[in-house]
Order: structure tokens, then sequence, then C-alpha cells
């Protein structure tokens, strides 16, 4: 519901919105990072830039060679749609070109006529990272909340941010669009359900931004249904983690999909042979979805535990395939790190700072963290010395 801030409750949050804090949250997944190239020209590169780095597999190829060639609404993409539809439990599902484009569908198709308003995490990638979508697309406010454990909204701080009323000076909440995972976290079912009951109670729509919900299901062991069936609608990424080269789908009732292929042709977003790259994302799917996924989150438990045991920094929780880091504990920058890196054919997203985000996917083997782990030490020890 809208209220007033209470004063103390203001002055806390406005201390938790210090230059530093909000700066790394907010603008941190996108650091305007430089690649330091590899000095080497071999095929074999470990790239922890970001998890839409995974290469087409030969096999993934053969898959794409084999698909239905028809026109948009053809055999291989129906087959993708049907099949997300029917692991998230929604009704029906539409296959789009961009994650970008699925979640400002959705938001554009859950609101009407303004003025109105859409609630999210203020780090979250529809507020920060859509090129403004929200306000261009769907003409609506944005709330964007700061969770105050660090880590994910709670029903609570969703519950005093809401706008409810029906005094015209305000925007009514109509979205409420929550992210899992964010930044590599969890965000806990059971606040997903009290969210849930909340938004229905106030009659609000809830969408899921859920790029990433294979990895958190990968990581609980709960279903992909046991999340989707508290929301209205959910775009999930396949050329996130997950493996494919390109590709969203976004999932809901039959009613809610007819207006998103709608809206997906007004965005320009209509589809020609779009099969091959619906079966190479169901191929993504099967072949990754949840054994690859567990195995790269196990290396990235490593990789930060190697790393914080050397002295860096781990600046937010590694739950899944994110670490946040911070090198200056040890004294170097970023770009020194990366430059260092890069003769081992590692990449990683560099810039002139102390702090930078590594992803894990399912192509970094093993032998990569052990790389990464000496080159790092070497780089801190040689530093000591100078
Ligand atoms: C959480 C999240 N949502 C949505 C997107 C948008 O996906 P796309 O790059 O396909 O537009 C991204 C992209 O990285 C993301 O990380």
């Amino acid at each position: 519901m809208f209220r007033l801030i209470p004063r103390s409750n203001a002055i806390k949050s406005s201390l938790y919105y210090t230059h530093s804090y909000f700066k790394f949250h907010q603008y941190s997944t996108y650091p305007s990072s430089s690649t330091v190239k590899p000095k080497f020209n071999t095929e074999e590169i470990y790239d922890f830039r970001s998890d839409t780095m995974t290469k087409p597999t030969n096999e993934m190829s053969e898959i794409m060679r084999h698909a239905s060639k028809g026109d948009d609404e053809d055999e291989s993409t129906n087959d993708l749609e049907a099949y997300v539809a029917e692991l998230t439990g929604h009704e029906a599902a539409v296959f789009a070109p961009s994650g970008t484009m699925t979640n400002q569908i959705a938001i554009r198709a859950h609101l009407s006529t303004p003025p109105h308003s859409v609630l999210c995490d203020f780090r979250s990638h529809i507020y920060n990272y859509e090129a403004g979508g929200i306000a261009y697309h769907s003409r609506a406010l944005v709330l964007p909340t700061i969770p105050s454990n660090g880590l994910h909204l709670t029903c609570s701080e969703i519950e005093s941010k809401i706008i409810t009323t029906d005094d015209n000076h305000y925007a009514p909440t109509h979205v409420i669009s929550l992210e899992n995972t964010l930044k590599g976290l969890l965000f806990p079912l059971d606040e997903i359900q009290k969210i849930s009951k909340l938004a229905k109670k106030e009659r609000i729509k809830l969408h899921l931004d859920g790029a990433r919900l294979w990895n958190a299901c990968a990581e609980t062991g709960s279903s992909l249904q046991s999340f989707a069936k508290h929301f209205d609608s959910i775009s999930l990424c396949l050329s996130k983690s997950i493996g494919a080269p390109i590709g969203s789908v976004l999932v809901g009732n039959k009613e809610f999909i007819k207006i998103a292929k709608h809206l997906r042709k007004l965005f320009g977003g209509g589809w020609r042979q779009s099969g091959l790259l619906a079966a190479a994302g169901k191929f993504a799917i099967l072949s990754n979805f949840p054994d690859n996924l567990k195995k790269s989150h196990l290396l990235t438990k490593k990789l930060s535990h190697e790393l914080q045991n050397l002295g860096i920094r781990i600046m937010l929780p590694v739950h899944t395939n994110m670490i946040f880091i911070d090198t200056k504990p040890v004294n170097i920058t970023i770009n020194e790190l990366a430059t260092k890196l890069a003769l081992h054919n590692i990449l990683i997203a560099s810039n002139d700072s102390t702090t930078t985000r590594l992803v894990l996917h399912y192509q970094i083997p093993p032998i990569a963290i052990e790389k990464f782990v000496n080159a790092t030490s070497s780089i801190i020890r040689k530093k000591k010395y100078i």
C-alpha cells in the first residue's frame, strides 16, 4: 500500500543508497568494460564475461540442420513453445528473439491505460538494462525498490511500496516484476508465495524475469512449475546459461499469449524461418538442464572459494553461476588481472576499477578454474614483492 516512509526508515534508506552501494549494484552487471584480448589465437578460450558466450556445438548445429524450415509458426517453433509451456505449467508460450523483448512485451500486455506503475528491484534488468523500455513502451512509472537484506525483495517491502490508492495524484501499481536469479542470487520460493498472494489480493499482475530461472531450479532442485505457478507471466532466456545461440520464451495464459504475439509483431519481432533457432533452444534445454548447470554452479563456488583464499573480496553470496569480486585488498586492478588472465586464454570483463563480475557457464571446464586460480595467485604474489 502507498504510505509515506516514516522518517527513521527514510534516513535508513538514504544511507543504504550511498553512492558506492548504488553504483555497484545498479551498474555492475554491465560494467562499461573492455576486453583484454587473449595473446594466443586458439580455439580454447575460456570466456567468463557472460553466460551468453556459449558457442553452439556441432551436435546443436546438426539438430538445427534437421529442424522444420517453414515461415513463423512452423513445427519446430510450435514444438518449443508447447514444450516450455508444459515445463512451466502455463497454458501457452511465445518464442521471441530476446529476453528484453519478452520482458517488455509482458509488461506492455499486462498494462492498459496509464497512469500506472511497475514495481521491481532497483537492480533489475527490466529497469536498468532495457533502454528505458518501460517508459517507452508502457508509459509506466517505475517504482525501483531497494531490498533491505541486500539479496531479494520481501513481501512486506513490496506491500509498503505498491500504490493502491485511488487518489488521482498517484500512479496505481498494476505490475510487480521479480527477477530470479538476480546477480546470480536465488529468490526464495516461500517469499515468492507470499508476494503472489499479495498481488492476487490487490489485483496486481506478477511477472518474472526468469532469464536464469533454469539456474534457480537446477540449484534448488525445485521444478520450473513450482516457481512458475505463482506468476501471471514468465520470460525464460535460451541464450544465457542454458546455451542456445538466441531467443527467449514468454509463458502465460492463452489470452495473454495472444496479445503477446500481436505485440511481438508490433515490436518487429515476428519470425520467418525460426524453426532452426527454436530447435537449438529445445536441444539446449534438454542437454544442459539441470545437470550441466549444477556442475557449473559447483565450479563457480570452487572458484569463489579459491579467490577468497587468495585475499580477493567476494562482494555477494555465490548461489549459482556469478561471482562479484573486489581486488582492492590484494592491490591489483581488474585490468591488471585481465591482462594476466588473457595470457592463459581466459577472458573477463575488464575495467580500470577493482570490481567486476565473473560468470560461469557449462562450457567452462575445471581446467579453466585451475588456470584462473594459478594465474591470479601468481600476479598477487608478484605484486607483493614489487
Ligand atoms: C536477467 C536478464 N533479463 C533479461 C535479459 C535480456 O536478454 P537479451 O539480452 O536476450 O535481451 C538479460 C540479459 O542479459 C538478463 O540478464
